[in-house]
């Protein structure tokens, strides 16, 4: 744990540099998304260990689809073998994995992959692990609003109204946000959710993000005061 015990309840990761990481040794991108991706599995057990309860990461965007074929379906793969191999660990961590985004375009194995996973996790409590796969913040805002019409709500609709109709409506909007590998944006990740989070960027390719470099994030978070708008307390 930390010195300071301000630790954020929704940690949200923004996985970036996997190819800038791979083309910086000679390798193929893939190769850093598998980097990556063993990185992500020591995050899940250092997260847990600094106590935090919802741990959040962007590992495929609405946009990503645009990528070549090969990388895609090479991702695809990957969060395929994840899902067969790896979900014994996470569950013995005590945690849930829960998936955040549109269904739709994704392979039907991987989505019965998916919905395995989440049924075979569902009662651990220590830490929700959110795989926020084919998600884009605009997509799911649009989707809610749909979802909301649909519903035939009273007028004028609230905040709260249009909330229950997130893909996780459950879920509080992450505190901190870090981003790797030197991109200062948020690119459609948690757009609506986000309002309030603070940011971390740090130059560091994800598949070199370690546990200092988490440390580092949560020390600079715990230091931060979070206003929402109103006044030094
Ligand atoms: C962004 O780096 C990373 C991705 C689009 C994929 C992230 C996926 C993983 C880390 C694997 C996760 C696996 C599971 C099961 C969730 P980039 O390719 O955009 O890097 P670059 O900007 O350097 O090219």
């Amino acid at each position: 744990m930390t010195d300071n015990n301000r630790i954020p309840k929704h940690l949200a990761i923004i996985l970036d540099g996997n190819g800038r990481w791979a083309k910086r040794r000679n390798l193929p991108r893939l190769m850093g998304h598998r980097a990556g991706l063993r990185k992500l599995e020591d995050m899940v057990r250092l997260v847990k260990r600094e106590g935090i309860r919802y741990f959040s990461v962007y590992a495929f965007s609405t946009e990503n689809w645009n990528r070549p074929i090969m990388e895609v379906t090479g991702l695809m793969r990957l969060f395929g073998y994840y899902l067969r191999r790896k979900v014994d660990e996470v569950k013995a961590e005590g945690a849930r994995i829960r998936f955040c985004g549109r269904k739709d375009r994704l392979p039907e194995e991987l989505l019965r992959q998916m919905q395995w996973a989440e049924d075979y996790t569902k009662d651990e409590k220590i830490l929700d692990f959110i795989l926020c796969i084919n998600y884009g913040g605009r997509a799911e805002i649009l989707d809610a609003v749909n979802s909301l019409i649909a519903s035939n709500p009273q007028s004028p609709v609230t905040e709260d109204d249009l909330r229950k109709h997130f893909y996780l409506p459950d879920v509080p909007d992450p505190d901190l946000i870090i981003r790797t590998s030197g991109e200062l944006r948020l690119s459609n990740f948690w757009l609506w959710e986000s309002a309030y989070s603070e940011y971390y960027f740090t130059d560091i390719h994800w598949p070199d993000f370690d546990e200092a470099e988490l440390k580092k994030a949560l020390a600079d978070y715990a230091g931060r005061e979070r206003r929402y708008g109103g006044l030094k307390s």
